[in-house]
C-alpha cells in the first residue's frame, strides 16, 4: 500500500506487521533519547479539517521524534475558510512536495479523494463516520501491551470478548475497531440505543446488544465511546442524564464484566455521561492513558513504514 486509508483495506498480517513495527518506537519513547533520524530531511504535513487533541499532537510528536520536518495546517486558519475546494487544497499541499500527508476531515471519503490527488502517502486521521485506522491500531497495541503485562502472549486476540458501547452509528473509531478486532480473532460485542446502532454490523462479524447489562456479562474489555452530537443534525439526541442512566459505565455495572476486565476509551471523554471518573481512573484496569502513549509509537511506525519506498527501503510485509 502507498496510503493508510482504512483498516478495511489491510490484511490481518499487515495489521500484525504494524503492531510489531511499533514496538521499537514504544521502547525508544520510553528511553531518555526519544529520537531517531529515520525520516530526517522528509516533510510531513498534518492537514486537519476537524478538531483534534490526541491525533494531531501524536502525529506531530511522532514525525518530530523520527527527525522529519512537521507542519500543521488547521482548517480554521486556512484558505478553506475562503472557499477553496478540498481538491485545490490537496493540489496545493502536493505542490509543496510533502513526503507524507496526514488528514482529518469531517466527511467520509474525503481522505480517499485527497489521496487520489497527491503523489505522496496519505494517512487517514479520521474521515467523518467512516474510519480512524490509526486509532484502531493504537487500541490494539495498547491492548496487546496490557495483556502481555498480565503474562498473556496476545499475539492476536483470539477468543477475547471485547464490548464497544456508545454511539456506534457515528463512530469511525467503532468501525475501524470492529474491522481490526475481528481480523485479530476477538469476539466483538456492540451495545447502543437502537437509534445509534448502524445496520450491517453483524455482517462485519460483531454481535448487537441494546441492553448494557446483558452486553457486559463476562466481557474481557470494555471500550466506551462518547455521544457524537456534532454528527447528529437534529436526529435523536438522548439527554446526558438519560444516557448515563441506561448506558453509562459505573463501577456497579463494571462488576458484571470479567473480574479483571480492561477499560478503554479513545477520548475525548465526557465524564459522568458515558463513563464515571471512578471507572475511567481505575488503577490496573483503565488503559486510557496507555492508549495515548501507544498512539505516538503506532503513528511513528505508520510514518516510517509508509515512507520506506521513498527512502529506498522495502515497505510492507509481503508474506
Ligand atoms: N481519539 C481521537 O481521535 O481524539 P482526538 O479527536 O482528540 O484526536
Amino acid at each position: 500500500h502507498r496510503d493508510l486509508l482504512g483498516i478495511g483495506r489491510l490484511e490481518r498480517h499487515e495489521i500484525l506487521f504494524l503492531l510489531d513495527e511499533a514496538q521499537q518506537w514504544v521502547d525508544l519513547n520510553r528511553s531518555s533519547a526519544k529520537h531517531s533520524d529515520a525520516l530526517a530531511g522528509l516533510t510531513v504535513i498534518n492537514a486537519f479539517f476537524e478538531n483534534s487533541t490526541r491525533t494531531l499532537l501524536s502525529f506531530e510528536i511522532a514525525g518530530k521524534r523520527l527527525g522529519a520536518d512537521v507542519v500543521n495546517m488547521h482548517a480554521a486558519t486556512s484558505s478553506v475558510k475562503k472557499g477553496e475546494t478540498l481538491i485545490d487544497t490537496a493540489i496545493t499541499l502536493n505542490a509543496m512536495r510533502a513526503d507524507a500527508i496526514v488528514i482529518r476531515h469531517g466527511s467520509s471519503g474525503a481522505v480517499d479523494l485527497i489521496a487520489q490527488a497527491v503523489d505522496c502517502p496519505v494517512l487517514n486521521a479520521g474521515d467523518g463516520s467512516h474510519e480512524h485506522p490509526t486509532q484502531a491500531l493504537l487500541d490494539a497495541l495498547a491492548l496487546r501491551h496490557a495483556l502481555r503485562e498480565r503474562g498473556e502472549p496476545a499475539d492476536d486476540f483470539t477468543g477475547l470478548k471485547v464490548l464497544i458501547c456508545g454511539d456506534i452509528l457515528h463512530s469511525r473509531v467503532a468501525r475501524s475497531n470492529i474491522l481490526c478486532l475481528t481480523a485479530l480473532g476477538a469476539d466483538v460485542r456492540l451495545c447502543a440505543p437502537p437509534a445509534l446502532m448502524p445496520d450491517g454490523v453483524e455482517a462485519m462479524g460483531a454481535s448487537v446488544f441494546h441492553n448494557f447489562e446483558t452486553a457486559l456479562d463476562g466481557a474481557d474489555v470494555v471500550m466506551m465511546l462518547r455521544l457524537q452530537t456534532e454528527r447528529m443534525n437534529g436526529q435523536f439526541i438522548p439527554s446526558p442524564r438519560e444516557y448515563h442512566y441506561l448506558f453509562g459505565l459505573t463501577k456497579a455495572r463494571l462488576a458484571l464484566a470479567a473480574s479483571d476486565a480492561l477499560i478503554m476509551h479513545p477520548g475525548p471523554m465526557n465524564r459522568g455521561v458515558e463513563i464515571d471518573s471512578e471507572v475511567a481512573d481505575l488503577l490496573d484496569r483503565s488503559i486510557i492513558t496507555r492508549q495515548v502513549e501507544m498512539g505516538v509509537a503506532l503513528r511513528m511506525a505508520c510514518l516510517d513504514v509508509l515512507t520506506r519506498k521513498a527512502r529506498g527501503i522495502e515497505g510492507w510485509a509481503s508474506q
